[in-house]
């Protein structure tokens, strides 16, 4: 029995010493001293032997066991202390390595451009009001004295929700809800998306619009024309040739259409400008009393000006972008270069 303990603690000892995980130390302690173990079952059978060689191969036993403890113990730290040292080599991080950058996105242009007017006209001393894309007929139309058989009003303008419901065909529909919540003095700027049914190059179901507009005594057409000529030579330059030009609108009297000299070719005549030198830019005009009745403001006292934009447009001419779609859609080739 004696042989073979020294026979159990040799294989033992060479075991752990093989064992190169600490699961492979396990098992070699389970196989050794668990309770199925090799030098369990040795101890057993302690008791079948007489009497006089029990104690001492007993103790003899014991001593085996202590010693394999102590042994699978230290290797156990060993195996550890392997284990840590593969760690931290190979999860080692090199904190002088150059960090990677994180790409920033930027803003779209066309929000670029709406926030640069909106800049020129907080500078003006205009705040800044928001209205709903989805507008009721008296807003969008009523109010603004565009009756009933307008042809603003057709279908094949307007998308219509239902009867008395629409997506707003433009942001004029601000000035009325601020001018009914609030008494003059008003100067405002309204910047929004607006819907109209009309798709191609030059022309997108959606896109977007500033509104402007004052109200106070004595405003005159004067002070319209110089708003806008600051606000034209504040974005597009001080050099750049201005005209206003008669025109119509409901909600205006007089109206007038403002062109800027052709930013293509410098007013010579091209493409773009269809010869004539000039682009147009905006609408606007004298509010008319009429859009004064309908939101309780006295047209004996007050007068005001508005005027009215199309961002794309803007942006179009002030970047040289030949194709409105492009804004809509969201090619990253194209909006990184903004
Ligand atoms: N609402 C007009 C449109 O969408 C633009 C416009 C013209 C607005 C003249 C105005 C204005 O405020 O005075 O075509």
């Amino acid at each position: 029995m004696n042989n073979q303990l020294a026979a159990l603690e040799k294989a033992a000892a060479h075991a752990a010493g093989e064992a190169c995980s600490e699961l492979d130390l396990q098992q070699v302690r389970a196989r050794f001293l668990g309770k199925k173990g090799e030098l369990t079952a040795l101890m057993k059978g302690v008791g079948s032997l007489p009497a006089e060689q029990r104690p001492i191969v007993g103790a003899l036993a014991n001593e085996v066991k202590d010693r394999l403890e102590t042994l699978f113990n230290s290797r156990l730290e060993e195996l550890r202390a392997v284990e840590l040292q593969r760690r931290l080599t190979a999860e080692r991080v090199d904190v002088t390595l150059p960090g990677r950058r994180l790409r920033r996105g930027s803003r779209h242009p066309i929000t670029q451009v709406t926030e640069e007017i909106v800049s020129i006209f907080a500078s003006l001393g205009f705040g800044v009001a928001e209205g709903p894309e989805v507008e009721r007929d008296f807003y969008n139309f009523e109010a603004l004295n565009i009756p009933r058989d307008h042809p603003a009003r057709d279908m094949q303008d307007t998308f219509y929700v239902s009867d008395d419901v629409v997506l707003r065909t433009h942001t004029s529909p601000v000035q009325v809800r601020t001018m009914l919540n609030q008494a003059p003095p008003v100067r405002v700027v309204a910047p929004g998306t607006v819907y109209r049914r009309d798709s191609d190059i030059t022309h997108s179901p959606m896109f977007h619009q500033i509104e402007g507009f004052l109200v106070d005594r004595r405003v005159t057409f004067g002070d319209l024309k110089g708003m806008l000529t600051t606000f034209i030579n504040e974005y597009f330059g001080t050099g750049i040739g201005v005209r206003f030009r008669p025109s119509f609108f409901p909600f205006t009297e007089p109206s007038a259409e403002v062109d800027i000299q052709c930013v293509i070719c410098g007013g010579g005549g091209c493409r773009v400008c269809k010869n004539s030198g000039w682009l147009e830019i905006l609408g606007s005009g004298m509010i008319d009393p009429e859009v004064f009745k309908a939101v309780g403001y006295d047209p004996e006292i007050y007068t005001g000006f508005a005027f009215g934009m199309g961002i794309e447009r803007i942006a179009m001419l002030k970047y040289g972008v030949n194709d409105l779609r492009l804004f809509f859609e969201n090619d990253l080739r194209f909006l990184k270069q903004f």
